[in-house]
């Protein structure tokens, strides 16, 4: 059965144990290669499943279109079964792990009949390295593999690193969708009414059944290397966080890397990728991921960062030739994007995408669009998947073992009307309460969430943190007396709006000012200026060649109403009051401060 490829008996038991119980009609072990994608492109060519696009225009890549019913990540379905529902903590869904094993057994049932189950060997981080992990995703979907074979590294390198012996996280994921005896399947096939994704943190065992979006099907990302990787973190001590990192290069030459962490949908490829303002010559910006990172304490006193992942999962609509040439040149080739529209000459086309709408479209239902059309041609929430090779500002060291020196780190939200444009927490038990109470108003692109609404997202991790997030802030904290030289940490907001509903900051290549004056406080070359919120930076301070930004608008952007927001810090107590006694002291005393200074 396993064609000889691997002697891991652990993985072999596990393979055959899940044959047994889901009937797939074929077993097929993934080995990498581009002739294997290749053919199960082919394969879901002729299916329907993907369509070919133009390959003088976008070669090697493709189009896919969802079930309208499964669109995005489900965090209502999303479950952490931890032994004792308190280390789930009260922002995770919990279920008792027999029980949830038990309601597992039933729906694995024969559920992959009449299709082929795809074993995937893959790699979080570079093969072979000291830093990265192992998992094994079983999965009835051709479309996850090829996915999996951009997002991750996967295959008999794979398989060789891990050896007899060596552990593995399993990942079983499966549509949720058998096949009678000659039925056909849906081009989509999925499950909505019964779809799980549940994490065993004990076990270290992921389970997801019904859905084939995203990060619900493609388990390298959200359900390993955030929720059972945070788990994996505490134990051993480092962080798996929702980063992104990047590096900026000074014109004379001197380098230093920044992550930063962003809810869902605030941006977080676009900052990953940014190109500074021309006037700003010798600035350089490169990237070493756009959405993970696996942050571990080096020998040399300082927090290191990789980037887990191989390729980047973007959201589509918004990324432009303008607003982020990087991204855009990323998918030029050997991508897939989901739930975008396709135009007449064989290319994709989203919202934003360019000045011109193109005069007809199939939408992303796969019916005809015109700009007459009530509806949005592509899904707020479509995608391109992209090799982060292909990416022209991907960093030199972006797989290196040991991963990038982190100097600052960066907390921000989608926050219209109170946060300024930045600021520097006064230390790092400031800054831990600075991530732990991290909001951002909701998009589009947030399915599940009302649009507008603040949602408290700590660390923006609520999705994605596998344990209780008070032990999770404890952790944070406790780094301050393991690690000899800490990042800073800072708190920005792109999105503030004035009176006329008209974002004040432009945003994009222009965020690269903030990211200097970031520079200048960690190289202590900017002055002590502070309000009640932290450390910020005068007018003058600010690098503004080639702009005409105001000091009046300036004075705009960084104000606030100390009214409004002593009654939004108020409410942090509401979310605290959740956690009961789990709550560390100094996230309370924190808060307390904090009032103190808006009194
Ligand atoms: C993502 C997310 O897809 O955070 O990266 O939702
Ligand atoms: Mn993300």
């Amino acid at each position: 059965m396993t064609e000889g490829k691997t002697s891991n008996e652990n993985l072999i038991k596990w393979v055959s144990k899940i044959a047994d119980q889901c009937k797939p009609a074929n077993i097929h072990w993934c080995d990498g290669s581009q002739e294997e994608n290749d053919k199960l492109c082919q394969l879901m060519v002729e299916s329907g499943t993907l369509i070919k696009l133009n390959q003088e225009i976008r070669p090697n890549s493709f189009l896919c279109r969802s079930d309208p019913k499964d669109v995005a990540r489900m965090e209502s379905r999303t479950f952490i079964c931890s032994e004792n529902e308190k280390d789930a903590g009260p922002t995770n869904n919990w279920m008792d792990p027999v029980e949830m094993h038990a309601k597992l057994d039933d729906l694995l049932k024969g559920c992959m009949q009449g299709r082929t189950m795809y074993v995937i060997p893959f790699s979080m981080g570079p093969i072979g390295s000291p830093i990265s992990a192992i998992g094994v995703e079983i999965t009835d979907s051709p479309y996850v593999v090829v996915n999996m074979r951009i997002m991750t590294r996967i295959g008999n390198a794979v398989l060789e690193v891990l050896g007899e012996t060596g552990s593995f996280v399993p990942c079983f994921h499966s549509v949720g969708s058998p096949l009678n005896e000659g039925e056909k399947s849906a081009v989509w096939p999925c499950n909505p009414e019964n779809t799980y994704i549940v994490h065993f943190p004990e076990e270290r065992a992921i389970f997801s059944f019904g859905s084939g979006y995203g990060g619900n099907a493609l388990l390298g990302k959200k359900c390993y290397a955030l929720r059972i990787a945070s788990v994996m973190a505490r134990d051993e001590g480092w962080l798996a966080e929702h980063m992104l990192i990047l590096g900026v290069e000074s014109p004379k030459g001197e380098k230093i890397y920044v992550a930063a962490a962003f809810p869902s949908a605030c941006g977080k490829t676009n900052f990953a990728m940014i190109i500074p303002p021309k006037e700003m010559q010798g600035w350089k910006i490169s990237t070493v991921g756009d959405d993970i990172a696996w942050i571990k304490p080096g020998d040399d006193g300082k927090l290191h960062a990789i980037n887990p992942e191989a390729g980047f999962f973007g959201v589509a609509p918004g990324t432009s030739l303008k607003t982020n040439p990087n991204a855009m040149h990323s998918c030029r080739a050997n991508s897939i994007f989901t739930n975008v529209a396709l135009t007449d000459e064989g290319d994709i086309w989203w919202e934003g995408m360019t000045d011109e709408t193109p005069a007809h479209l199939i939408d992303w239902k796969g019916n005809d669009w015109t700009p007459d059309s009530e509806n949005l041609a592509a899904h707020p929430n479509s995608r391109f998947t992209a090799p982060a090779s292909q990416c022209p500002t991907i960093d030199p060291n972006w797989e290196n073992p040991d991963g990038v020196p982190i100097s600052a780190m960066i907390f921000g939200g989608r926050r219209m009307h109170d946060i300024p444009l930045v600021y520097q927490s006064f230390n790092w038990r400031h800054g831990v309460y600075v991530g732990a109470t991290m909001g951002s108003e909701q998009t589009a692109a947030a399915v599940e969430g009302q649009i507008g609404e603040l949602r408290r997202d700590p660390f923006a991790m609520i999705p994605f943190c596998g344990y209780n997030m008070a032990d999770y802030f404890r952790h944070w904290l406790n780094l301050e007396n393991k690690v000899s030289e800490l990042p800073q940490i800072f708190h920005v907001n792109w999105f503030r709006k004035n009176e006329e509903d008209k974002f004040i900051w432009p945003g994009f290549g222009q965020n690269m000012r903030v990211l200097k004056w970031i520079i200048d406080r960690i190289e202590g070359k900017a002055t002590d200026h502070k309000n009640e919120l932290g450390w910020v930076p005068l007018y003058n301070e600010m690098d503004w060649r080639g702009s005409d930004f105001s000091e009046e608008t300036w004075n705009e952007l960084m104000a606030f109403n100390i009214d409004h927001l002593k009654q939004q810090t108020e409410k942090n107590q509401q979310f605290f009051d959740k956690f009961a006694d789990s709550l560390p002291e100094e996230i309370n005393s924190e808060q307390k401060k904090l009032l103190t200074r808006l009194s």
